[in-house]
């Protein structure tokens, strides 16, 4: 079934003025002009084109908290806080290419809008200047603009909204990885042994056919299967945006008429589900429900299985443009993290129950994002002796 977005997802004047040429908001022709744009640079292909590049970031990002190391008990970082910067740094490279300096990054972090309309003013000819600049370097998706295919204003708002709206989730998602495997300590060191064992110093994530690159692209791996939980259990907003079908539907005993503007409650379908929560075992089947924190569950499960039980990339024929690089982006994320440190939950703060989380959440932001310190301890075990 056809979906479509409201105008301006029902957001109001303000967000239209930032947003509401972007792609995520637009329907029909326009939406699939747009779309054609910008899918060559976030296809698979482009994603594993990027192997190298990120395994580089992330080594940086790693050695750049490392610098407080070196102390017994490890080092700790607030979760949320360290995989901001990273993941922006990881899509601008995606959107703007090498074009992209250290010092172009420092003048796009800076371009963030404030709340007031007068800074709103000014942030929207900021974000025009630098994207003018840096285009006329990179060329890239602008070339859709020159040829009068989209519009500058669809260009610009689609890449605030790659680059902006996007970041808390992708953020957010990979600091939920490092709780879920802190909190779950037989997974994590489950899946270090996984790691080790397709990994190696000599074995570079990008490199054609290297077991490493193989590891990261298999989607039978337990590095893929804790991505997968860790997404089903903490969704990245609580709620969908509302969405409206292109014909009139029946649902467990409703109709819903064309046009009616929904919701989905993403926690709720992701946990409660009887997929997630079986009234009849297998012999030997775990005991596990919805609830909980257990990746092995897709193991005996195929995509279809699962399709309409759990929400991360959208559903149907319009998903998530950014889908390829936020998967690998995790999966390397994992991976470099897991040969280098054991993580664990700073005992500092109470552990709370938020629906299906175990933290606390930040409340000053539109996504759920944890409020969680997390302490790294190096892990003494050589990488991929194998
Ligand atoms: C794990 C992290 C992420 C999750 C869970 C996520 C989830 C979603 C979801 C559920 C949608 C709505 C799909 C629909 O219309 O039904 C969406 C759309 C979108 N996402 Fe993501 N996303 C993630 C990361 C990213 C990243 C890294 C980017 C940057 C490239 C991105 C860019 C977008 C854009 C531009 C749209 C609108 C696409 C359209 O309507 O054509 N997302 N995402």
């Amino acid at each position: 079934m056809e979906h479509f977005k409201p105008e301006n997802a029902c957001m109001g004047h303000y967000f239209s003025r930032v947003m509401g040429e972007a792609m995520g908001v637009k329907n029909g022709a326009i939406w699939k002009s747009i779309r054609r744009a910008f899918d060559p640079y976030f296809s698979y292909q482009s994603a594993m084109g990027f192997s190298e590049i990120f395994t580089t970031e992330l080594r940086k990002w790693i050695d750049g908290m490392t610098s407080q190391a070196g102390q017994t008990d490890g080092f700790i970082v607030e979760a949320t806080t360290a995989c901001t910067i990273l993941p922006f740094k990881l899509i601008a490279l995606a959107c703007y290419g090498p074009a992209m300096t250290d010092k172009q990054l420092n003048r796009l972090y800076n371009v963030l809008p404030t709340t007031s309309k007068k800074e709103m003013d000014t942030f929207e000819s900021e974000w025009k200047e630098f994207n003018l600049s840096v285009m006329r370097e990179a060329k890239m998706i602008y070339q859709a603009v020159l040829a009068g295919t989209i519009t500058e204003a669809a260009w610009l708002q689609s890449l605030d909204e790659i680059l902006f709206t996007n970041l808390d989730v992708t953020s957010a998602i990979l600091a939920f990885l490092l709780i879920n495997l802190s909190i779950n300590q037989a997974v994590q060191s489950e899946l270090r042994a996984e790691i080790l064992q397709n990994s190696s110093r000599f074995n570079e994530p990008g490199t054609e056919g290297s077991p490493v690159e193989n590891y990261i692209r298999r989607t039978d791996t337990l590095l893929e299967y804790t991505c997968l939980e860790s997404g089903r259990l903490c969704p990245a907003v609580w709620f969908t945006l509302p969405e409206y079908t292109g014909a009139d539907i029946d649902i467990g005993g409703y109709r819903i008429k064309a046009g009616t503007n929904c919701i989905i409650d993403w926690a709720r379908l992701n946990t409660e589900s009887p997929l997630w929560n079986p009234e009849k075992r297998h012999p030997g089947e775990p005991e596990v429900n919805g609830r909980m924190f257990y990746p092995q569950r897709f193991q005996s499960m195929s995509t279809t299985t699962y399709r309409w039980s759990m929400l991360r990339f959208g559903l149907g024929g319009r998903q998530c443009i950014g889908k390829n690089f936020a998967s690998r982006i995790m999966k390397q994320f994992l991976l470099e993290v897991l040969t280098r440190y054991r993580v664990e939950l700073d005992g500092a703060r109470p552990v709370k129950q938020w629906g299906t989380i175990n933290v606390e959440l930040r409340d000053d932001r539109f996504t759920v994002m944890p409020k969680q310190n997390v302490r790294f301890f190096e892990v003494k075990e050589e990488m991929g002796k194998s």
